[in-house]
């Protein structure tokens, strides 16, 4: 399965933060924004990633991530060299993607307890599309769904003044093998993007697009601004120095999905510093 995890943007909304670094580096908590997003694929199964972000971050995540092997995964790098949006994700993925089906995860966002995105590998065996729903307070800032009982999409709309339901839709979505062909046929919007949403909206044209609501207790953060960037971190603490867990660790993620062994994980542990992070490794590996 391929996974494609975009990390570039401009970050405006986090300036001055993020006028020297990108957005998907900076911490939530104990580790990088992009350990989130990337273990939210490890843990679906997806071994294959890709990592999609500016000519001028690429090399910082590069040396962050490596090559994946250490945590049983192949990853490779592709600059994006305009933020033109999301769907343009598959037009510079397209060689990695290679005619396959394929998950888009967006590097901002984090993921917890969400059951539903660990059936991503039966997902991806069905035609069309298939993206998540999360209810949220304020659903204007995002993109909306409106769905029935029998999870039947009826409609998407991108910021709307009148939102038609408290679903939005969540950065993450599944996609068959035509999403380049798709992709390409896409004209920028009126604020010069290639939108998910319109790609969206063609799958579902065509009755090809699948929803799944994520359960009230999965817990959905974007982290594009500095209050949802502080109330990531604080929920990332809260949860982990409670449960002695870590939250979006790749390492453990990999342990937990079959990626990795014990014994692989072992040496991780074994290499791992003397931060609080990797203590916590140490202290996983023991257990
Ligand atoms: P946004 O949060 O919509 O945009 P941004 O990160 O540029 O932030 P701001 O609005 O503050 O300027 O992007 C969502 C995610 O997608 C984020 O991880 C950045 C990424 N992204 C790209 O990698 N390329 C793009 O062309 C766009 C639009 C976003």
């Amino acid at each position: 399965m391929k996974g494609i995890v975009l990390a570039g943007g401009k970050g405006s909304r986090l300036h001055p933060l993020t006028q020297s670094v990108s957005k998907q580096l900076l911490p939530i908590y104990d580790k990088p924004m992009i350990y989130y997003p990337v273990s939210t694929l490890i843990a679906a199964g997806i071994r294959d990633i890709l990592i999609i972000s500016t000519p001028q971050d690429l090399p910082l995540f590069r040396r962050l991530l490596g090559d994946g092997s250490q945590w049983g995964c192949s990853f490779s790098f592709a600059e994006q060299a305009k933020p033109n949006g999301l769907a343009e994700a598959f037009l510079i993925g397209e060689t990695f993607i290679d005619k396959q089906p394929v998950t888009l995860i967006l590097g901002d966002n984090l993921f917890h307890g969400a059951q539903e995105l660990k059936n991503i590998s039966s997902i991806i065996s069905q035609k069309g599309a298939h993206i998540f729903a999360y209810q949220v307070k304020e659903p204007q800032r995002y993109g909306v769904v409106e769905f029935d009982q029998n999870n039947k999409v009826i409609g998407i709309e991108e910021k709307p003044a009148a939102p038609k339901s408290s679903f939005v839709v969540p950065g993450i979505y599944v996609y068959d093998q035509s999403v380049v062909e798709r992709a390409k046929a896409l004209q920028p919007s009126s604020r010069g993007e290639l939108e998910i949403t319109d790609l969206n909206k063609q799958y579902l044209a065509e009755g090809l697009l699948n929803i799944s609501p994520l359960e009230s207790g999965a817990a959905w953060l974007d982290t594009g601004t500095i209050e949802s960037l502080m109330e990531a971190s604080q929920y990332v603490q809260a949860i982990q120095s409670r449960q002695g867990i870590l939250v979006g660790a790749p390492e453990v993620a990999a342990l937990k999905s079959g990626a990795i062994t014990r014994e692989e994980f072992k040496v991780l542990a074994a290499q791992a510093d003397n931060s609080a992070y990797g203590k916590a490794i140490q202290s996983i590996a023991k257990r």
